[in-house]
C-alpha cells in the first residue's frame, strides 16, 4: 500500500508527479504529497485525502513550483498515524541550521523505528509527525548535513533500517538527482529520454514510457535526467537490461465509463479472451508449455491467495480435484505463512496475486520454498515480485485494474486455474483427453457467455429492480453449494468492500447452522442457484428463509422459471455447461454491488479502508 513516484529531468516534474500518483490512487488515498527539489530549496505541498485535494493546492502554487526539475511523490494508505496532514508524506529532514533539507516518500514499514526515533530524539532531533517514515527523513538529512552525497546517506541510512521498504528522496543540496532503494515493497524506474522516472508500479508512468528496470531487493537507483545507476548497498554496480511493458495509457482512463469498477466489469470478455489466447486451442486442448514445468510429478497442490484471489482459487480448487483428481487445499495466505504447512518437492504451490506484491502471499510461497515445493505464480503483474519468486508464472492477461474491487482479475485468474486444471489432468492422464478438451472448448466460449450475461443484465428495470430489495437493508446473506458457494463468498466481498453492509458468504447447506438468525426482511439473501441437483437443494434452502420473512434476490439460469416464484427479483445468467457457471454467475453480484453502493451514494473505486495492493502483513 501506499504508492511513491519520483522524477527527474524536465519542467513537467509537477504533471508527472501529479499524474503518476492519479494512477497509484488505488495504492491508498489517506492523504498525498510531493516535494520538489530546486537549488533554492525545497518545496512541499501535502494534503489529508483524497488526491483532488492535493491537486488544489498545487493549483494554487505560484509559477517557481512549476519550474523545479525533481521532485517526488507519495499517496498513502496509513500504517502508522491518522490520516493527518502531519503524516502526510513526503517527509524532510535537516535544514538549516544543521544544512540542506532532504524530503523522502516511502512505501513498508519500518520496524524499528521506534529504537530509531529514541536514538534521533536523544541527539536532538524533533519529531513533527508519528509516522515510522519520518525517521529516514532525519537520518538522511543528517548524513546529508554532515557532508555525505545523497547516495550516500540513503547507504548509511538503509543500513539502519529494519522492515519492508521503497524509499525515494531528493535534496536541496542535489536538484539534479533523485535517489531510490528498495526491500521487498515494489520499486520500477521508468526510463524517458533527458528525464527519468521512478515508480511503485509501471501504471503509474504508461503516459510517459513503457520502458522500465526493476529495482531488486537491497538495490538502490540514482537517478538524473540523462543518467539511471543501480548498485548494490555495498556498491556495487548492477547491470540490467530494461523491459518494455505492453500495457497502454488508454486501458488506465474511464474511456467514457462513470467508473473503473463499471469500466473493468464491461471488460471482462475480452479479459478472458486475452487470458486464453494461444493456450487453449480451437479443439479444446490445453497448451502450457509456457511454464516450463512436468506437471505429471505433482501428487498435491497448495493454492495461497488473499482476498478474491482466494475465492479464485477455491474455483480452481473445485476444477482441480474433479478433473486432474489431485489432492489440493486452499489457504489464505496469511494463515499458510505462519501455519507449519506440510509439503515436499511433490507439492505444487500455486500463489495467486493480482498485483503480485501481496506481502502475505509472498511470504506463503517464502514458507512453502522451506519444505522444498515448486511455485506457480498466477499474476496479472508483468515483472511483479511474484514473477520473480516463482519458478513459473502464469500470466492472467487482464490489463490493468484500477477499481479497488477486483472483478476482471478474477473472472481471468478463475479461467488461468481451469487452464491449470486442463494441463495436470492431461499430465496425470485423470481423465479421458477427449473428456478434458470437450471442456475446454466450453472454456474457449466463456468470453461470449459473460458478455451474454453482462447484456441480459442490461434489460432495463433488472439492476433497479435488485436494488430496491436493498432498501432498508442493514445486513445481507449471499447463498450458494458447490461452485456456487465460492461465487457466493466473491459476491458478499464485492457487496461489502464497496457498499460497507455486511454481508456474509454461506454454503447454502450450512445456513441453518448460524446464519439464518439473521434473516429477517431487513437481511436480503442473495442465492446463486446454479443448477442440476445443487440448484434444487439450494432452492429447499432459500424457501426456508423465505418463510422466515426473507427478501430475496436469486441468480439463476435465464429459462429457471421457479426462481422467479421465491424471489423478489431475479438476475438472469445464460445456460452454460458447468464449468462456466461461476465465471456468468459472478457478473450480476458485481453488478449489484455496483448498483447498490451508487444508491448509497458511495465512490466504489476507492472504497474507505481499502488499497488495492496490500503490502503490509
Ligand atoms: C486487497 C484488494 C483485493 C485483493 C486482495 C489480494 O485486499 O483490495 O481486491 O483481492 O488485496 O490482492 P492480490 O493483488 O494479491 O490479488
Amino acid at each position: 500500500m501506499c504508492g511513491i513516484v519520483g522524477y527527474v529531468g524536465g519542467e513537467r516534474c509537477v504533471e508527472v508527479l501529479m499524474e503518476g500518483l492519479r494512477n497509484l490512487e488505488y495504492r491508498g488515498y489517506d492523504s498525498a504529497g510531493l516535494a520538489l527539489a530546486g537549488p533554492d530549496g525545497l518545496r512541499t505541498a501535502r494534503e489529508v485525502g483524497p488526491l483532488n485535494n492535493l491537486a488544489g493546492t498545487v493549483g494554487q502554487r505560484d509559477g517557481d513550483f512549476f519550474s523545479m526539475r525533481s521532485g517526488v511523490g507519495h499517496t498513502r494508505w496509513a500504517t502508522h498515524g491518522r490520516p493527518t496532514e502531519a503524516n502526510a508524506h513526503p517527509h524532510t529532514g535537516g535544514g538549516a541550521p544543521v544544512g540542506p533539507e532532504v524530503a523522502v516518500v516511502h512505501n513498508g514499514i519500518i520496524e524499528n523505528h521506534a529504537e530509531l526515533r529514541d536514538e534521533l530524539r536523544a541527539r536532538g532531533f524533533e519529531f513533527r509527525s508519528e509516522t515510522d517514515t519520518e525517521v529516514i527523513a532525519h537520518l538522511l538529512g543528517e548524513g546529508v548535513a554532515a557532508g555525505s552525497s545523497l547516495k550516500e546517506a540513503l547507504v548509511e541510512t538503509l543500513q539502519r533500517l529494519q522492515g519492508s521498504f521503497a524509499v525515494a528522496a531528493v535534496s536541496a543540496a542535489e536538484p539534479e538527482t533523485v535517489v531510490a532503494a528498495r526491500h521487498q515493497s515494489p520499486l520500477v524506474v521508468g526510463l524517458g529520454e533527458g528525464e527519468n522516472f521512478l515508480a511503485s508500479a509501471v501504471q503509474a508512468l504508461l503516459g510517459y514510457t513503457r520502458r522500465f528496470l526493476f529495482v531488486e531487493n537491497g538495490e538502490v537507483a540514482v537517478l538524473t535526467g540523462t543518467s539511471v545507476e543501480l548498485s548494490t548497498l555495498d556498491g556495487r554496480p548492477v547491470e540490467r537490461d530494461p523491459f518494455e511493458v505492453d500495457w497502454s495509457a488508454e486501458a488506465i482512463e474511464l474511456g467514457g465509463y462513470e467508473d473503473f469498477m463499471l469500466k473493468e466489469i464491461h471488460e471482462q470478455p475480452a479479459a478472458l479472451q486475452a487470458t486464453l489466447a494461444g493456450r487453449l486451442d480451437a479443439d479444446g486442448s490445453v497448451d502450457l508449455s509456457e511454464l516450463g514445468f512436468d506437471l505429471s510429478g505433482i501428487e498435491r497442490i497448495d493454492v495461497v491467495a488473499c482476498g478474491t484471489a482466494y475465492h479464485a482459487g477455491l474455483l480452481g480448487k473445485s476444477a482441480l480435484e474433479r478433473l486432474a483428481r489431485i489432492p489440493v487445499e486452499v489457504a489464505v495466505a496469511s494463515e499458510y505463512r505462519y501455519g507449519d504447512p506440510v509439503g515436499d518437492e511433490k507439492t505444487l504451490v500455486v500463489a495467486i496475486s493480482q498485483s503480485g506484491e501481496t506481502t502475505d502471499t509472498l511470504a506463503a510461497v517464502e514458507a512453502a520454498r522451506g519444505f522444498g515445493a515448486r511455485v506457480l505464480a498466477v499474476t496479472n503483474t508483468q515483472g511483479s515480485l511474484i514473477t520473480r519468486e516463482a519458478d513459473a508464472v502464469l500470466l492472467t492477461k487482464a490489463g490493468p485494474e484500477v477499481g479497488v474491487a477486483a472483478t476482471k482479475t478474477f473472472l481471468t485468474q478463475v479461467a488461468a486455474l481451469y487452464l491449470l486444471s486442463f494441463g495436470v489432468a492431461e499430465a496425470r492422464g485423470a481423465r479421458p483427453v477427449e473428456e478434458i478438451k470437450e471442456i475446454g472448448r466450453a472454456l474457449r466460449r466463456s468470453p461470449e457467455k459473460v458478455e451474454e450475461a453482462i447484456e441480459l443484465l442490461g434489460e432495463p428495470g433488472l439492476m433497479s429492480a435488485a436494488v430496491g430489495v436493498f432498501a432498508g437493508a442493514r445486513c445481507a446473506l449471499f447463498l450458494g453449494r458447490g461452485q456456487s458457494f465460492p461465487v457466493a463468498l466473491e459476491g458478499a466481498l464485492k457487496l461489502k468492500e464497496i457498499s460497507y453492509l455486511p454481508a456474509e458468504g454461506y454454503p447454502a447447506g450450512e445456513m441453518k447452522h448460524g446464519p439464518i438468525a439473521l434473516v429477517d426482511e431487513q437481511c436480503p439473501v442473495v442465492a446463486i442457484l446454479g443448477e442440476g441437483t445443487l440448484r434444487e437443494k439450494t432452492l429447499s434452502n432459500v424457501e426456508e428463509t423465505v418463510a422466515r420473512g426473507a427478501r430475496v434476490i436469486a441468480v439463476a439460469n435465464e429459462d429457471d422459471v421457479a426462481a422467479g416464484r421465491i424471489a423478489q427479483s431475479v438476475l438472469p445468467v445464460p445456460n452454460v455447461p458447468q464449468i462456466l457457471s461461476p465465471l456468468v454467475s459472478t457478473v450480476p453480484l458485481q453488478f449489484l454491488a455496483y448498483h447498490v453502493a451508487k444508491a448509497r451514494g458511495l465512490d466504489v473505486d476507492k472504497p474507505r479502508n481499502l488499497a488495492k495492493s496490500v503490502t503490509v502483513e
